[in-house]
């Protein structure tokens, strides 16, 4: 068992993180559960996070209506390898994905926390309900191993700063950060230059990627792709 799935207090706060809570609020509630300061700076964490749970809350959807609007994303997210051209990355994985983090990505194209033209025109173009839907599409497409969260990776002595929110498996631990398991390499790597340079917007992560080299971004990317999570959902 890796030491920090050993570790309750993570998880114990984050489920009785009840919403959006006010950040003043939430703090108190880390100085009843633990006076560790190793705990409080996982739980700092968390609670700078916490606010996101403010955006996309839920993701009620229709699956069977998100799968008939899914179609035109297929024609990029449904086939595997296909290649976003200029960088070139792969287009990322969306099956299994946590459904409220898909409806805080496609907000933040539309709202321009995220830049990618095409993302843009495509978020731009779905109604709350229709990424309501099609998140809760996407997100159920997991299969076995995302329901079980995840199946235990060689842990990554880097990787565990990360794990207070992505899991110690790469399946995050709150529907509303992103699950990293099976992702992409190249678009692990993309997406945290992003952060890095400042044209991908996030309070969490931008400060979070600033901390990391070049090497330990390759690094970090190959290991949370190398485990097993999200997968490529094929045009049936
Ligand atoms: C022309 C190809 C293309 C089409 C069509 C397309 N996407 Fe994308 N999508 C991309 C690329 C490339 C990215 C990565 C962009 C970036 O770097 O932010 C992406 C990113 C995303 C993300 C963010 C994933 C993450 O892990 O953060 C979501 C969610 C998403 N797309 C959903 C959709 C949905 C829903 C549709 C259909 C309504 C759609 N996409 C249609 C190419 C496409
Ligand atoms: C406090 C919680 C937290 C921690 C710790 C954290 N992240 Fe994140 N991460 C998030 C959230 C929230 C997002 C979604 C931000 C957004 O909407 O852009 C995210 C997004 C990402 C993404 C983009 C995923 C995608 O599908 O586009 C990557 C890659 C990532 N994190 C890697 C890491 C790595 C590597 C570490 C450790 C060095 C780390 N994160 C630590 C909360 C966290």
């Amino acid at each position: 068992m890796p030491v920090w799935n050993s570790c309750p207090d993570v998880t114990t706060i984050a489920a009785a993180i009840p919403g959006p809570v006010r950040a003043g609020k939430q703090k108190t509630t880390i100085i009843q559960v633990t006076n560790k300061s190793t705990a409080r700076l996982r739980l700092g964490l968390i609670l700078l996070a916490g606010g996101l749970f403010a955006r996309g809350a839920g993701a009620d959807g229709d699956a069977e209506r998100g799968k008939t609007l899914a179609y035109t994303c297929l024609g990029c997210h449904g086939i595997d390898g296909y290649r976003n051209a200029y960088p070139s990355y792969r287009v990322p994985k969306l099956g299994g994905q946590k459904a409220a983090y898909l409806t805080i990505a496609l907000q933040g194209y539309s709202a321009g926390m995220r830049q990618h033209p095409t993302m843009s025109a495509q978020a731009g173009s779905l109604s709350d309900q229709d990424i309501a839907d099609t998140a809760t599409y996407f997100a159920s497409l997991g299969g076995g191993t995302v329901a079980a969260g995840g199946t235990s990776g060689a842990a990554l002595e880097a990787a565990q700063t990360c794990a207070a929110c992505h899991g110690q498996n790469g399946i995050s631990l709150s529907p509303s950060w992103p699950t990293l398991a099976g992702q992409h390499e190249d678009y692990l790597v993309h997406a945290l230059n992003q952060y890095r340079d400042g044209s991908r917007k996030d309070p969490v992560m931008v400060p979070m990627a600033a901390t990391l080299s070049d090497e330990s971004v390759l690094q970090l990317a190959q290991y949370f792709a190398g485990l097993e999570g999200l997968e490529t959902t094929e045009v049936e």
